[in-house]
């Protein structure tokens, strides 16, 4: 095997090993003892919400904590959506679901339920000017409803078989990943009612007590419980003796006091622009979750494109392979192989398989730095291959016939030469990863993006925080043109152009 090719296999092997190290974790702590993983979908308040720390927070989080305090085990929580948390449980990367779940008997077909903590029932949320129109659940027939996706409101309104109250084919059900996108939407008159459980439309409604009013209509009631992986006897018991316990000594209904019937939440009056301005951004800790949230971007973007650099370059290293022999090598294949599978499926795609399925849903800042690195190679090596076959074929044989070797007139005659070419393509893509991040917030990380949605949650409002989400990656984007700009003209400082 030639020098070169060697080298190239031992840099494969080393990406390999670094890569192979960071999944090792997942394998040995997947089955720590005492941590109790719950999750939940911290979109539902007063139950689970994100708090001013950027934390999910809730009557729910609080319970949870208190059985974990009283049975002697850690509780590690994870916000995802609503309708993933069943699947979660049952490919074990959850233990537990405390998300104020409605025992069904469709869910106790793939989870086991604690005993009950509380009882609630569905309302209607309507416009006030509705409120003549719309009375009872009955009266939403053939309109346009929105609902959280796979929830109990979900089931109640979709016209099907079983259900004998929306019977109107023509009925239009909007599912949301969040209640209040569907608050939002029907504050902006995109639907006509919001059907979801109590408490959260009480919270929903006293947040937009201007505009928003409530019905209820007599649906029956409902039981939340706490959800564990189908024969989780052990874990049960515990949930169960936990909530004994809590209740008996009276933290329960401490927390209900503290959680639920002291929710006041303040009155929305009408505020100038100022005002508003500061209430967004200010008052409720807005730009905190988005100074947070843009370390974030910045820190993926960043480790994601050096991973990307790097990768990039072997992978064009591989493929050049193909160009000195004028034909096909077993390396040049596999980084076709490569580029081929990453350019054709979308990072979207990409992020969700490497989060799920690879890492189980366990480390997800990890599983999108490395999905992004992987992703962005494909376009590097691309850019790198075409900048070094942009370097006249007569400089290599120049350096050659200098006595350099392969390898040496790559790097001191080539290489330089080929950085001015892929400096600019690479600019380019590292501007395109820093704005291809703003998917992580579907694999629960916080970015600028999540941080702008988590701020439309808790204001209701949509306009303010999406506008400031944009210019501050306008901005990014702008300092990194820049920067860009100041060492393509550097590089070209000896050009005789
Ligand atoms: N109780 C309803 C259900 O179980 C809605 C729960 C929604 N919970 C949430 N955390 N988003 O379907």
């Amino acid at each position: 095997m030639k020098k070169g090719t060697r080298r190239v296999l031992a840099m494969c092997l080393a990406c390999l090993l670094v890569i192979g190290g960071m999944f090792f974790p997942v394998a040995k702590t997947a089955q720590a003892v005492d941590v109790v993983n719950v999750g939940t979908n911290a979109e539902f308040p007063p139950f689970e919400y994100i708090n001013d720390d950027g934390e999910p927070d809730g009557f729910d989080m609080a319970i949870i904590k208190a059985i974990g305090e009283v049975e002697g085990f850690d509780v590690k929580i994870t916000n995802m959506e609503f309708k993933s948390l069943v699947a979660s449980l049952a490919t074990g990367s959850l233990d537990a679901v405390i998300a104020g779940m409605t025992v069904t008997d469709e869910r106790k077909q793939s989870v086991d339920f604690s005993d009950s903590y509380y009882t609630a029932v569905q309302c209607i949320v309507i416009r006030k000017e509705d409120a003549d129109e719309i009375t009872c659940l009955a009266d939403l027939n053939g309109k346009k409803i929105a609902v959280q996706e796979g929830t109990t409101g979900d089931i109640l309104c979709t016209p099907g078989e079983d259900n004998d109250v929306i019977t109107d084919e023509n009925t239009t059900v909007q599912r949301f990943k969040k209640g209040t996108d569907a608050i939002v939407t029907l504050n902006n008159g995109g639907v006509d009612a919001v059907v979801i459980d109590q408490n959260p439309a009480e919270n929903f409604v006293a947040n937009n007590a201007d505009t928003l009013t409530l019905m209820e209509d007599d649906t029956s009631t409902e039981e939340y419980a706490i959800a564990v992986q189908k024969g989780n006897t052990e874990l049960l018991e515990k949930i169960n003796e936990g909530l004994a316990k809590i209740k008996e000594d009276g933290t329960f209904d401490k927390l209900v006091e503290e959680y639920i019937n002291d929710n006041a939440t303040e009155e929305t009056t009408e505020k100038g622009f100022f005002a508003n301005l500061k209430y967004v951004f200010v008052d409720t800790n807005g730009y905190q979750l988005m100074l947070k949230g843009l370390g974030v971007t910045i820190g993926i973007s960043v480790c994601a494109g050096i991973l990307g650099v790097i990768l990039g370059f072997i992978l064009a290293l591989m493929k050049l392979t193909e160009t000195r022999k004028k034909r096909k090598t077993v390396l040049s294949r596999i980084a076709g192989i490569y580029i081929d599978i990453i350019r054709g499926t979308p990072s979207m795609v990409q992020l969700l398989i490497m989060f799920m399925v690879i890492f189980r849903s366990r480390y997800a800042v990890l599983a999108a730095i490395l999905s992004f690195g992987i992703n962005s190679a494909a376009y590097v090596a691309e850019n790198i291959r075409a900048g070094i076959l942009a370097v006249d074929v007569g400089q290599m044989e120049g350096g050659r016939s200098l006595g350099f070797t392969y390898g040496e007139t790559m790097r001191y005659i080539i290489m330089p030469q080929a950085i001015k070419n892929v400096i600019p393509a690479l600019g380019n893509e590292m501007i395109t990863l820093v704005k291809e991040t703003s998917i992580v917030g579907y694999v629960a990380i916080v970015d600028l993006t999540k941080a702008g949605d988590f701020i439309v949650s808790r204001t209701y409002q949509a306009f303010l925080p999406l506008i400031a989400v944009a210019i501050v990656y306008y901005i990014l984007i702008k300092i990194m043109t820049w920067a860009l700009a100041v060492i393509e003209r550097r590089l070209r400082q000896s050009d005789n152009r």
